[in-house]
């Protein structure tokens, strides 16, 4: 496979063309921006270990009924992915307390809820990435009806598979973000990644801190912290 011209640089990753217009190369950056791109840095080994991750991560969930942009991992930080036109809408699913939620509503972080809790923001960082709900998202054309419902669906199933996964592997998984695109054929799909950059992933037994959030918070051993992650994925997958 070709690798085409650079068409985008974000935060975390570059996405490149490549000699076929329905696929493109991912390719991740050890560069971590929180709050925004506020704060920076650098986690060394991050990129390896979130393209890596995210694809065998892509893989077991394809397995399990949620279609990826997933298609071959070409070498440690690049990966060949279906082309699609991203949904701007961060699709949060939460199952414990933690992060913007504790800080909103007020409450302690570690809260187990009965039901897993689902929200959207406007994917747009001049804006903030402000919350909106799935009427605003339709206001404002983001989304069909049909393809909020479509994302609900493979939301709640990524959580049930993920949840499941990363117990195995004595991780509790506390909350993540997803995104998803159109196909040319406008078929949905699971995009950008599954890594700690995007989930809060707490060791079951101590409640140690397994991802971003080291960063964010500097907690310290960051990359610690994402190699221990990796280390018990491999293990269990
Ligand atoms: P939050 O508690 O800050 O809203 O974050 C919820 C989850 O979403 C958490 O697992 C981190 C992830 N996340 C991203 O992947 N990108 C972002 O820009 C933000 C704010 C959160
Ligand atoms: N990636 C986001 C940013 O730079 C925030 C985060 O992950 O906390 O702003």
């Amino acid at each position: 496979m070709m690798m085409g011209k650079q068409l985008y640089e974000g935060k975390a990753k570059k996405v490149f063309a490549t000699d076929d217009p329905e696929l493109l190369i991912v390719s991740y950056k050890d560069d971590a921006t929180a709050f925004n791109g506020l704060k920076r840095g650098t986690i060394r080994g991050k990129g390896v270990i979130n393209n890596q991750m995210s694809n065998l991560l892509m893989q077991y969930l394809e397995k399990g009924g949620v279609p990826t942009h997933f298609v071959k991992e070409l070498n440690e930080r690049e990966t060949l992915v279906k082309k699609v036109s991203i949904v701007p809408l961060e699709v949060i699913i939460r199952n414990i307390s933690a992060g913007s939620f504790a800080k909103h509503y007020g409450v302690e972080e570690g809260i187990v809820f009965d039901a897993p809790t689902i929200e959207f923001s406007y994917k747009n960082d001049a804006l903030g990435d402000p919350l909106l709900n799935a009427y605003h998202a339709l206001a404002l054309k983001l989304a069909t009806k049909e393809e909020i419902e479509t994302i609900k669906q493979y939301a709640f199933r990524t959580n049930e598979l993920l949840k499941a996964f990363w117990a195995e592997c004595g991780v509790t998984l506390v909350d993540f973000k997803l995104e998803f695109g159109r196909l040319s054929d406008g078929t949905i799909v699971l995009a950008d990644e599954i890594s700690p950059d995007t989930c809060r992933l707490w060791d079951s037994k101590t409640g140690e801190k397994l991802d971003k959030d080291r960063f964010r918070r500097d907690l310290g051993g960051v990359e610690d912290a994402y190699q221990e992650i990796m280390r018990r994925l491999r293990e269990h997958l």
